[in-house]
């Protein structure tokens, strides 16, 4: 991905995202999934030239192909995982915070490139991480993990209903020749689970071992635990998510003592937003405030 592309991502929710989470000039803030920069570049104009951003990503392509539609505002790009977010905060001398925003997940330029293997639909190394400098990648999962593991991981993070069936394919092919791309995988998938419905049958499994490579979940959970410690009382958090299985884990923490959530039911994208952001479809976004401190400042 070269740093003059412009990004294709289009953000989800940016208008209710805004409205809710109503940044403030002169307040600081972190949006801990910056991709594009498109939620960072409002959240940065409305904070103005006394406040200030820090924009995290853990893919340090992403944040080229958002420096440049951010350059003039208040930001500082910071590759880092969300998780250490409260590292981030400490390392520049600062306590609390107004507020945080994670739109969850992967953005539709990483999707789009062939070479970070996210995609069944182009075909590329079998890689999957969003962090492309550490970490076991999908194919290593695939290749080493037991069939029961495998089945696990596709059962759990994908809602595979057919998951022991396709760990037994991957298991069965894997002994005659290592997986290496995303075609090899989609197309053993694709054999063992039926068709139904409009969804590509390989879709549930990308989505798993995503989850998995990535551990999406555990970072979501570090993160909600470590926001009560970062945000001033009155500070807001917004977290968009993609799927129950982050949507479920925002609305239990956003329901525990101290928090105040803006929204009981999440917000989703209108039919306007929908029709023209396929990704927007199924975006949840729920937005909290805290009402008292919690924890030790940071
Ligand atoms: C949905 S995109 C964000 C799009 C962005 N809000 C925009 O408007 O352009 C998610 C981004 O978060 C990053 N990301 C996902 N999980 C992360 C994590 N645990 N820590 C840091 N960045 C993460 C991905 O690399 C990706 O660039």
């Amino acid at each position: 991905m070269s740093a003059d592309r412009v990004p294709v991502h289009l953000s989800v929710l940016p208008v209710e995202t805004l409205e809710l989470l109503d940044p403030r000039p002169g307040e600081v803030w972190a949006d801990c999934t910056t991709g594009g920069g498109g939620h960072t570049r409002l959240i940065a104009e409305r904070v103005g030239p006394n406040g200030r951003v820090l924009a995290l990503d853990q893919d340090p392509n992403m944040l080229e192909l958002a420096r440049e539609r951010l350059s003039g505002l208040p930001v500082e790009l910071v590759r880092a995982n969300f998780d250490q977010l409260p590292e981030v905060l400490a390392a520049r001398g600062l306590a609390r915070i107004d507020g945080v925003l994670a739109d969850l997940g992967f953005s539709s330029d990483q999707l789009a490139d062939a070479a970070r293997g996210l995609s069944f639909k182009h075909d590329g190394p079998l890689d999957m991480r969003l962090d492309p400098s550490t970490g076991a990648t999908a194919a290593d999962l695939v290749n080493t993990l037991s069939e029961a593991a495998l089945a696990d991981v596709i059962f759990e993070f994908g809602e595979e209903r057919h998951s022991r069936r396709v760990a037994r394919r991957i298991v069965e092919r894997r002994a005659e020749k290592p997986f290496a791309t995303t075609a090899d995988l989609a197309d053993v998938v694709r054999r063992a689970v039926p068709r139904s419905g409009g969804i590509d049958p390989a879709t549930r499994t990308f989505q798993a071992l995503r989850i998995a490579v990535n551990d999406e979940l555990g970072a979501l959970d570090r993160l909600l635990a470590a926001l009560p410690a970062v945000l001033k009382p009155g500070g807001r958090a917004g977290i968009i998510s993609f799927h129950s299985l982050e949507d479920r884990r925002v609305k239990h923490a956003f329901r525990a003592a101290g928090w105040s959530a803006v929204n009981k039911k999440p917000v989703e994208a209108g039919d306007a937003e929908a029709a023209r952001n396929v990704r927007a479809r199924s975006a949840k976004l729920r937005v909290a405030v805290r009402t008292e401190p919690d924890g030790p400042a940071i």
